[in-house]
């Protein structure tokens, strides 16, 4: 099963997909790794694990649309049976889901479809909530919206900081893409 991993930041969730594969752990071929901006610390890493990397830089397109159709080409050139947005900011149109049948797979750190968005995090601890998470789902066109496939609970203690519950998230949100991404690639190839 062939993957393209969009990001948009750190990437580490990308890492652990990247660690899965080199241990054995995990039969996908990372086709590539593009991001929607220069200088992200994701296709720094992609690049120094030796994963062909894109940029689609947002800002260099006069519109939404142009962009899209840019980055639909630029994923296309990979024919990737899924397209992984592991920490993309970036909403994508209609047109780019239709463009992968629909196979677009996103993470969320929260227990969608509760505080979607940029800030899923800091929105689940202003609310209140004792009990958040994340969600590993296929997107749709929509802000984190699309049938869920997998989720996981993560309490939030007395004490965290939204930067500590992150990292906590992470970890499983970590664990779950690999497993989720180990479950399709069986589906795909089943021998
Ligand atoms: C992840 O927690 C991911 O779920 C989140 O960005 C983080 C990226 O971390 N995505 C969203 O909030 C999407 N709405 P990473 O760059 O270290 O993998």
């Amino acid at each position: 099963m062939r993957i393209v991993v969009l990001v948009s930041g750190t990437g580490s969730n990308l890492q652990a997909v990247i660690d899965a594969v080199q241990a054995g752990e995990l039969d996908v071929e990372i086709a590539a790794v593009g991001a929607d901006r220069p200088g992200t610390f994701g296709v720094d890493r992609s690049a120094a694990a030796g994963i062909p990397t894109f940029v689609v830089d947002f800002k260099a397109y006069a519109d939404r649309a142009e962009w899209n159709a840019a980055l639909t080409e630029a994923v296309q050139a990979y024919q990737p049976d899924v397209v992984v947005s592991s920490g993309f900011m970036r909403i994508v149109s209609p047109e780019f889901i239709d463009a992968f049948d629909g196979k677009y797979l996103n993470t969320h750190p929260a227990l969608l479809p509760s505080f979607p968005g940029a800030h899923g995090v800091r929105d689940a601890m202003a609310y209140g909530v004792k009990v958040t998470g994340c969600t590993v789902h296929w997107a749709d066109a929509g802000v984190d919206t699309g049938p869920i496939i997998a989720q996981e609970a993560v309490a939030i203690e007395d004490g965290d900081t939204e930067e500590t519950l992150h990292e906590r998230i992470k970890v499983v949100e970590r664990r779950l893409l690999v497993s989720t991404l180990g479950s399709l690639a069986a589906a795909h190839s089943p021998n």
